[in-house]
């Protein structure tokens, strides 16, 4: 299947890609979640029986409302174009996009250029974490002073060239052309807005948060120098004009989650970076894509923002183009592709360090990487969920143990990458995606490690991976090591689809999974799961104790995940900007955060966004007294029509005739007591 150009659908994701064939559970009839009930309609009692089978003796949770953990008022779902937060609390905006941050720290306008926007917060924040100051440890120090790293995932050029698109009926979607190709200094703005933010935060007399000159202060964009560690390093399918060798790659894009080593870096995960590609081979004559483009949705014919038409040629813009152009790979851009669908580390504390993508941990829509504990003498595991609809979960175990005087970003270039099965039976497995191992051998196509990892989904689709419902963020439970994810949507599946762990056809409204890995090993090849919480409306919903959700705890598109250190856990949603507040989706109002306790699967609506964005992103300082969220795209519910008309539904953070902008949101409690309680 080839795609002829990067169409967002429904929610701004790219297509489906996996036509794979590899099995989707429909053979499945009996099993013990009540199968035959869900075949028979009837989803209320379907859900019930899914849940009472699965989780015995939760029951009694029904009596355990009023949790310990959820100690505030809930909020009812929103509408407005405000941040509303429980009574005890407020909230004040931060670092919006423009706000300048480092090199000569030029104030935000609408007309900034492309080299200024460089020197600035970029668009559309999304997964970040708050550094304390000391260096020493991810979570332990300051709780007044920090370095706040956060990404930045897309871009809506109607507002990122607001100074040149007023009054013009345009798309949020669209970017501007003209006759002879793209403005070059437009997408160099666009390539800067991409990235990641280092910016130095601190708490002030007055107790606003506010960013802070510093030396470590940086931004990382799509045109960065990048280094290429693990197995991946050097193959031929890296080589490139910009790098022969193929030990470097330019530029990180489309950085959605993220994910907090134990050694005090950052990861940025790369999301949807296969749209901003095009590769024409085919249409040429040349023979269809390869794999490494086809099998995650490389376009054809178009690019997502054209970058590859900026007038002048330079290379940086035009290897967004990767239709083959010369004799090898080493003097085109054909492989350009091939260098993004990583996971890229980040060293916060020092500016001079190059950024590595860590190929160990394979090549896909990276939504996030969340660790599991780390323990002297033990592997390192983390996990990552693949978002696109029927795609994977994965999880890296590292070869050689953690050691915390020598610990680093090496022990993630050497290991083996897994992909998840989840059985009916409430059991799963962990398959390696090592090459020689579980049929990924010459016979069926692969060539080398370096060949399975660029080709993860493909090696994914060999060993008989469970397809989800769109993976987003995970987040392990600090007191129990359960690992759960968000399966926000996919309204692609088909009755005949589902299976135990991905119920529903149609999933409008997604659901939380969650597993324990045998014996609480998160090194172990096998694991018992169960689901958390179907998200939906009361008639089709249900959370851990088989109840359904409430005006209090109503929510869908769960998204970003977050367990705070007292085993709270905050579910973000993201409910798609063509569907928020129309039909199915009208009673959940805006995007909004909610807070769960684990144990017994009470729910609370902790937050609720402005028009037009989701909530994303979510860490405290270490003494849990400050949360920092995160907003993306606000107004993007606004029409081509309503821009040019100059009618933006959201003026959110800075109100009156201003322009939206995602921006950072500080949370305090008036009492200054630990968030949530
Ligand atoms: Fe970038 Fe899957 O959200
Ligand atoms: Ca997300
Ligand atoms: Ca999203």
């Amino acid at each position: 299947m080839d795609n002829d150009a990067f169409v967002p659908d429904e929610h701004g994701d790219e297509p489906p890609s996996n036509v794979s064939s590899n099995r989707a559970f429909a053979e499945v009839i009996e099993t013990r979640y009540a199968r035959r009930d869900v075949l028979r309609g009837g989803l209320a009692a379907a859900v019930t029986g899914l849940f009472a089978a699965a989780l015995p003796g939760k029951a009694a949770l029904h009596a355990a409302a009023g949790s310990a953990l959820l100690g505030f008022k809930p909020v009812p779902t929103g509408r407005g174009d405000a941040i509303v937060v429980p009574a005890g609390y407020r909230a004040q905006s931060l670092m919006p996009w423009g706000e300048p941050v480092t090199g000569d720290y030029p104030a935000f306008a609408p007309d900034n250029t492309g080299i200024q926007q460089g020197m600035q917060a970029g668009m559309h924040h999304d997964g970040m974490h708050f550094f304390p100051i000391e260096g020493t440890s991810p979570f332990a120090g300051s709780s007044t002073d920090g370095l706040l790293v956060m990404n930045h995932e897309y871009v809506e050029p109607r507002l990122l060239h607001a100074a040149v698109t007023k009054g013009r009926s345009i798309d949020r979607n669209t970017a501007p052309a003209e006759e002879d190709g793209r403005d070059p200094d437009q997408v160099l703005k666009e390539i800067n807005a991409h990235g990641v933010s280092v910016a130095r935060i601190a708490r002030q007399a007055d107790g606003a948060w506010k960013v802070v000159r510093d030396p470590r202060n940086r931004r990382i964009t799509g045109l960065t120098r990048i280094e290429i560690a693990g197995p991946v390093r050097g193959s031929d399918l890296v080589k490139t004009k910009y790098s022969p060798q193929g030990t470097h790659s330019r530029g990180t894009l489309n950085n959605c989650a993220h994910g907090v080593t134990p050694w005090n870096t950052y990861l940025t995960a790369e999301e949807n970076w296969a749209g901003y590609f095009r590769n024409g081979d085919a249409a040429e004559g040349k023979p269809a894509l390869p794999r490494e483009h086809r099998r995650y949705g490389v376009p054809t014919k178009q690019s997502r923002y054209r970058w590859e038409l900026a007038r002048g040629g330079a290379d940086e813009f035009a290897r967004f183009d990767a239709t083959t152009k010369a004799t090898t790979a080493a003097e085109d851009y054909r492989n350009e592709p091939n260098t993004f669908g990583w996971i890229v580390e980040i060293d916060p504390f020092d500016p001079q360090s190059t950024p590595v993508k860590r190929t160990s941990l394979g090549r896909f829509a990276h939504e996030g990487v969340v660790f599991g504990p780390v323990a002297e003498g033990k592997p390192v595991v983390c996990y990552s969920g693949d978002d696109a609809r029927f795609e994977y979960i994965y999880k890296f175990v590292s070869a050689a143990p953690y050691q915390r005087a020598t610990a680093s970003g090496r022990l993630l270039d050497e290991g083996v990458l897994y992909v998840a099965r989840f059985d009916d039976d409430g059991s799963g497995k962990w398959l390696a995606l090592v090459f020689g191992e579980n049929g990924l051998t010459p016979e069926n196509g692969f060539a080398s490690q370096a060949d399975v990892l660029v080709n993860t989904r493909t090696a994914a689709d060999l060993v008989g991976a469970t397809k989800m419902d769109r993976p987003e963020w995970g987040a392990v439970d600090p007191g129990t090591g359960e690992v759960y994810f968000t399966l926000t949507n996919n309204t692609r599946r088909i009755e005949a689809q589902t299976d135990p762990a991905n119920p529903r056809a149609l999933n409008a409204f997604g659901h939380i999974i969650r597993w324990r890995e045998d014996n609480d090993d998160h090194a172990a090849t096998a694991f018992e799961w169960e689901l958390f919480v179907l998200a939906g409306n009361p008639q089709q919903s249900r959370d851990l104790a088989g109840a359904a959700l409430t005006s209090d705890s109503i929510f869908a598109c769960p998204d970003g995940l977050w367990f705070d250190p007292d085993g709270r856990l905050w579910i973000q949603t993201d409910i798609g900007e063509n569907e928020m507040n129309k039909g199915s989706m009208e009673t959940f109002g805006n995007n909004q955060m909610l807070a769960a306790d684990p144990r017994t699967g009470e729910i609370r609506r902790f937050l609720t966004g402005p028009v037009g964005q989701e909530i994303t992103g979510v860490v405290t300082t270490p003494d849990r007294r400050t949360m920092f969220i995160n907003v993306q795209h606000p107004g993007a519910t606004t029409t081509a029509d309503e821009y040019a008309a100059g009618k933006l539904r959201s003026h959110w953070p800075d109100g009156g005739d201003a322009l939206p902008r995602s921006a950072t949101v500080v949370i305090t409690p008036d009492d200054g007591g630990v968030i949530g309680t």
